[in-house]
Parts: C-alpha cells; sequence; structure tokens
C-alpha cells in the first residue's frame, strides 16, 4: 500500500514549525513510517534551488523566475523523494507544497492562473491526500517571526505587508476551493489546541 502524503500550509510566523515537531513525534509513537521533507528542498538539487529563492540579496528575481524556480524545485523533489518513497509505503509529510506556489506566486505575485499549469507540469498532478492550513492573519505571523531570536528574514519575508496580505488570501481560497483536501485550523490558538485539531484529521486520514 502507498503511503499517505500530508503537506503542511501557513503563512510566515504561523506555528508550522512547532506543530511539525508534534506532528513528528506522534506518527513515530505510532510506528507509522514515515519522511519529514520540505519545499522549497528535500533533495541536493531542490535545496541549491532553495538557496537562490531565499537569499535576501536577489531582490531583482523577477516573479516568473520565482515561480519557475519552485516549480522545478518542486518536479526534482516530486520524482527523486515523493513518488518513490509513498510507493514503498512510506508516508510523507511535508513542509509546504504546491499550495504555497498558488498562495505565493499565483495570489502574492498576481501570476494567476498559469502557476497551476507550470506547478501540474512539475508534479505530474500529485496532490497531497491532506492539507493542514495553520491560518494566522499575516500581520500577527511577521511579529512571530520579528521576536525570533536571531533570525534573519529571507527574501519572501522582506517583502511588504500587501504581499504577504494576498499570500494569505491565496491560502483562504484554497480551502474554500477544495474543503476536502486542506483544512483550516486557527494558528491563534494556544499551541496544544492547534494541535488538538490537527490529530483529529491526521486520525482520520490514518484510519482509511
Ligand atoms: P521557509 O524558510 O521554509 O519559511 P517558513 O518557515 O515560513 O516555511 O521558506 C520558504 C519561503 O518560501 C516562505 O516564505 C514561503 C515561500 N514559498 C513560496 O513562495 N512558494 C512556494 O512554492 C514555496 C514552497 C515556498
Amino acid at each position: 500500500m502507498n503511503g499517505f502524503f500530508i503537506s503542511i500550509e501557513g503563512t510566515d510566523g504561523s506555528g508550522k514549525s512547532t506543530q511539525i515537531r508534534k506532528i513528528e513525534a506522534y506518527l513515530q509513537s505510532k510506528n507509522h513510517p514515515f519522511l519529514l521533507t520540505r519545499e522549497p528542498g528535500g533533495t541536493q538539487i531542490a535545496e541549491r534551488i532553495r538557496d537562490l529563492l531565499l537569499h535576501p540579496e536577489y531582490r531583482e528575481m523577477t516573479a516568473k523566475t520565482e515561480m519557475l524556480l519552485y516549480a522545478a524545485a518542486r518536479a526534482q523533489h516530486v520524482e527523486e523523494l515523493i513518488l518513490p518513497t509513498l510507493a514503498s509505503g512510506t508516508s510523507i509529510l511535508t513542509d509546504r507544497f504546491v499550495d504555497s506556489s498558488i498562495a505565493y506566486q499565483a495570489f502574492g505575485r498576481e501570476l494567476g492562473d498559469m502557476v497551476q499549469v507550470v506547478n501540474d507540469i512539475a508534479t505530474g498532478g500529485k496532490k497531497p491526500d491532506l492539507t493542514i492550513f495553520l491560518d494566522l492573519p499575516p500581520h500577527l505571523g511577521i511579529v512571530r517571526k520579528q521576536k525570533e531570536e536571531n533570525h534573519t528574514m529571507d527574501r519572501l519575508e522582506l517583502e511588504a505587508n500587501t504581499f504577504h496580505e494576498k499570500v494569505y488570501e491565496g491560502f483562504v481560497a484554497l480551502c474554500q476551493k477544495e474543503p476536502d483536501r486542506v483544512k483550516r485550523i486557527d494558528a491563534s490558538q494556544s499551541v496544544d489546541a492547534v494541535f488538538a485539531e490537527i490529530l483529529r484529521e491526521l486520525d482520520v486520514l490514518l484510519m482509511k
């Protein structure tokens, strides 16, 4: 049997990393075989592309270049790691996937429908079985990030508030478009309350 494909999404500072650590511990406690990965990244080539994408100095990167680089990293990630892992029966837990490109590039950068088209090429149409969207209005998320010690803002975090508002609208639109797959969880709650909601969704999937 194929593994489950789970992605975690959210705007910057929505508490994604904390929740991912908790999901990891939960799956381990259940002896559920899984691999934790991330986008952009997850393979050697995709991690090199990640360095290009997030470097704060490359302010001149155009929106289309950015979209294509995220998609290129994803194509490598899907073919080299995600599909073979799922086929071997191990589940995948990924920190971000295509929905981030829809939110950040289609909505944030206003590239629209072409982002889906390019990403369908990159993924061959592969979608997560479950996507958790940690919903935190962006003005709250950025404040959380700025408070983190030793945190250097990456190129996307340095964008203006209006950009982050558009990204957020993109995620909300995805939740409305695909409610069976994308589960919206209020990330302004306590860490434990957020995790309890994630577990409810996760258990429904693991029972399948
Ligand atoms: P990362 O350090 O992983 O940020 P976070 O901790 O918020 O997940 O950097 C990923 C950044 O790249 C983040 O700002 C979101 C952005 N991104 C896109 O714009 N498009 C994409 O397709 C992906 C996967 C990420």
